[in-house]
């Protein structure tokens, strides 16, 4: 039996997304889902094994025995790999760029996204990622596809690397951010695309409250209609 709809939330980096979607779990009692906490795992393993990105044998290799795993406390993600909680280290400036090429390598997109489909398929949940509702949930009951521009989004990365007490060029942040996103999106398999049915939210002169509050309302709509038809 479901356990509610899969909520599909898509967007370029920096747009808002986890943090909405986090909010969005604790209000529905809904379970969150960080899809790209999940290539960020893979390239950490990559790192810590001294496999180069490009080597696509020795990644495929990599993927016969992970063991990646995602606890939600408080509908916060917690990320294991391979057992131990990497839930800081994933989220090093360099592990960005390196989740984005390791993301663009088929067999990693396949085996993510098997993963993804089994934590997700009851229901319950809120995804987000890029390409949760074109590829992984196509069928996904609502979907949102957040954007920002891009200095908007680079400057909420810039904020967030100075309280992390790293120092880099507002100008670099915007440069990596806008790599990121092309390469995320020029890659063949599942690239970072607004599904046709999608609701496009632009958060550049919005509050998290105020994106959160207006997907929040959307989806109740969606929930209402759903009862009645049913
Ligand atoms: O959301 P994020 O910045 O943590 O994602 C890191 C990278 O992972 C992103 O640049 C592309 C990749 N990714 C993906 O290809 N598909 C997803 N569903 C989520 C992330």
């Amino acid at each position: 039996m479901k356990k509610g709809f899969i909520i599909a939330i898509d967007g370029p980096a920096a747009s808002g997304k986890s943090t909405t979607a986090q909010l969005l779990a604790e209000k529905l009692g809904y379970v969150y889902i960080d899809t790209g906490a999940m290539y960020r795992a893979c390239a950490l393993k990559a790192k810590k094994m001294g496999i180069d990105i490009n080597d696509e044998e020795s990644i495929r290799e990599l993927l016969d025995d992970i063991d990646i795993r995602i606890e939600n406390h408080n509908s916060k993600n917690r990320i294991f790999l391979d057992g131990e909680d990497v839930s800081e280290d994933i989220r090093a400036d360099d592990i960005s760029a390196l989740a984005s090429a390791i993301s663009a390598i088929p067999a990693v997109r396949y085996k993510m996204v098997e993963l993804q489909r089994k934590m997700g398929e009851k229901g319950g949940v809120i995804l987000d990622g890029r390409d949760i509702g074109t590829f992984v949930f196509p069928t996904a009951e609502v979907k949102f596809f957040l954007t920002a521009s891009p200095e908007v989004r680079a400057k909420r990365r810039w904020l967030e690397l100075q309280q992390k007490g790293i120092n880099k060029d507002f100008s670099e942040v915007l440069a990596d951010l806008v790599k990121r996103d092309n390469n995320d999106s020029q890659r063949a398999l599942a690239p970072l695309k607004k599904a046709d049915d999608a609701i496009e939210v632009d958060t550049s002169n919005i509050t998290i409250e105020e994106q959160t509050d207006y997907l929040y309302q959307i989806i109740r709509s969606r929930m209402e209609e759903e009862c009645k038809s049913s």
